[in-house]
């Protein structure tokens, strides 16, 4: 799970701000599920930034009826799409409560995380499956994503492919590959070293 692999909610203990990037958006599952443990863990003053880049947003509708089958998450799912802004404006920036703030980038990855302004402190990467989708896992993307990572910084993704492993390594990442969980046997995880 894309929590664990970045060491969260562990790591939110240590600051009072904390930056998460993603590469794609989709229903927002991930998003959800990474709101829901930072209502539960974040202490009074932190702040949590979450910042997802997406090419195809989905509408209000589409996200609901995805998110039925949580029915853990539906609370919060209703809460996200309540105030819902034309997501094809861009950016769209929800401050969702005192201590949280969305904000979603509609661009083509490579392109959203090249002119993104700020670095993140863990990255879910979770663009469709690498053979499907090559673009989301480029070298040119990957070390995008790399040099928008703050020093200690990680990342998780589900796909462990030798050439996406690859592609990370060589933007800069130490790569793991660790067990995964359900249909996903391995994922790979990684962090931006000091030097
Ligand atoms: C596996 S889904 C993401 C699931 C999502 N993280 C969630 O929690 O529901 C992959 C997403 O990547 C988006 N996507 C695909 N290619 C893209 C690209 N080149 N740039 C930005 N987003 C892209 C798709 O529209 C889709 O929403």
């Amino acid at each position: 799970m894309f929590l664990a692999g970045n060491d969260l909610p562990q790591r939110w203990q240590s600051q009072d701000h904390f930056q998460i990037a993603e590469l794609g958006f989709g229903t927002g599952l991930n998003f959800l599920e990474t709101w829901r443990q930072w209502c539960r863990h974040r202490r009074p003053g932190q702040h949590l930034d979450y910042t997802s880049f997406e090419a195809y947003p989905l509408d209000a509708q589409a996200i609901i009826r995805a998110i039925s089958v949580w029915p853990d998450l539906s609370e919060l799912a209703e809460k996200l799409v309540q105030h819902l802004p034309d997501l094809n404006r861009s950016p769209t920036v929800w401050n969702l409560d005192h201590q949280t703030t969305l904000t979603i980038i509609k661009a083509q990855a490579l392109e959203g995380v090249g002119n993104w302004p700020q670095k993140a402190d863990a990255w879910y990467l979770d663009g469709f499956s690498p053979q499907l989708n090559r673009d989301m896992w480029s070298s040119r993307l990957m070390e995008q994503v790399f040099a928008h990572t703050h020093v200690i910084g990680t990342f998780a993704t589900y796909t462990s492919a030798g050439w996406v492993r690859r592609n990370l390594q060589s933007s800069g990442f130490n790569v793991k590959k660790i067990p995964g969980h359900g249909t996903k046997r391995h994922m790979l995880v990684g962090v931006r070293e000091l030097l």
